[in-house]
């Protein structure tokens, strides 16, 4: 049912983790499957993704597909990561069944909002980024769930 792309990245997860002062972070939930996940970036003056790291409480799939996302995204410039959407993510673990696809949505939202962090910490704005929609933890802040 799955590739051995995916149960590669599910049996050992590249890039699991946090990144302290990240320059970056974005929290990104799925309400009907509960499934959440956050991605840190550290992006240096030249805005290039210096390192990416992530923790996703989730199905195997999502953390699948967030370990490759951050694969792909280290080292790209920002205009480069935006290209990493939910279907490059897929492609790079040679497909996902189709029930699993919304875990690869989480990993391109996360990006997003990880990508929007930045964008509002720096003041600028990245062409063709939206604020994400799906960031569940948008003013609950203060409830610091830790997992
Ligand atoms: Fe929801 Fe995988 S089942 S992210």
């Amino acid at each position: 049912m799955y590739s051995e792309k995916v149960m590669d990245h599910f049996n050992n997860p590249r890039n699991v983790g946090e990144i302290e002062d990240a320059s970056g972070v974005g929290t990104v939930g799925n309400a009907k499957c509960g499934d959440i996940m956050r991605i840190y970036l550290d992006i240096d003056d030249n805005q290039i993704i210096r390192d990416c790291k992530f923790k996703t409480f989730g199905c195997g799939a999502a953390v699948a597909t967030s370990s490759m996302a951050t694969e792909l995204v280290k080292g790209k410039s920002i205009q480069e990561a935006m290209e990493v959407t939910n279907k490059a993510v897929m492609e790079a673990l040679d497909g996902l069944p189709p029930v699993k696809v919304h875990c690869s949505l989480l990993a391109e939202e996360a990006i997003h909002a990880a990508l929007w962090d930045y964008a509002e910490k720096h003041h600028i704005r990245i062409e063709g980024l939206t604020k994400p929609k799906s960031d569940i933890h948008e003013g609950e802040e203060e409830e610091k769930e830790e997992y």
